[in-house]
């Protein structure tokens, strides 16, 4: 299939759907965007942002890269950041990984990715912080560890950028949330590693 001709009609089908539901809501979306979430995620495409949360078009301001890393010298990360907290102002920063992410377990098991290595290279740091207590886990349960650490790490990274330092020093109500995916079933879970921590 040349134009891929399906994904039109499914797009067709989709925009119909919602119209009947809702015939303003195209309408009132073009208007503005004025999302309360940012989604930070996973590029895998099991872990799409707005539908495991089940919120239309218009809630969720999305980044998504290879195991939702956060770096400081990624420019394309960074400005995503600084627009949604200083222009969209939103409330929530959420970090989303997922068990069973690809991008972690090539960087825990070290092999040669060529590209990629570099990027994987923000993970393994991860790892090397974290050795003592993935020694004694099987090579699955380091794997899992190591998605859930690496959204731990990935938490602080997003505190540490000038936009969110300064939106915490003008009082503004701004939360980093860190959560994991279980693609099994489907499941999000809470890390617990929400930062301001109350
Ligand atoms: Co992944």
């Amino acid at each position: 299939m040349k134009n891929l001709q399906h994904l039109f009609d499914n797009n067709v089908a989709w925009a119909e759907k919602i119209k009947a539901n809702d015939p303003g809501f195209f309408d009132r979306l073009s208007e503005q965007q004025t999302p309360d979430y940012l989604w930070i995620g996973c590029s895998d495409s099991r872990v799409p942002a707005t539908q495991i949360v089940n919120l239309p078009p218009g809630e969720v301001f999305v980044h998504r890269n290879i195991a939702n890393v956060v770096v400081h010298n990624d420019t394309n990360c960074l400005s995503v950041i600084q627009f949604a907290v200083e222009v969209l102002k939103v409330k929530h920063i959420i970090v989303c990984g997922h068990y069973g992410c690809g991008g972690v377990k090539a960087a825990v098991e070290d092999q040669d990715h060529g590209l990629i290595n570099e990027w994987l290279a923000h993970i393994k740091e991860v790892k090397q912080k974290h050795l003592a207590e993935l020694a004694d886990l099987t090579a699955d349960q380091k794997n899992n560890r190591m998605c859930e650490l690496n959204v731990i790490e990935q938490v602080k990274h997003v505190s540490e950028t000038a936009a969110v330092q300064n939106a915490w020093k003008n009082g503004n109500a701004l939360s980093i949330h860190g959560w994991i995916y279980d693609i099994s079933d489907g499941i999000l879970h809470d890390l617990d590693a929400t930062l301001p921590a109350n």
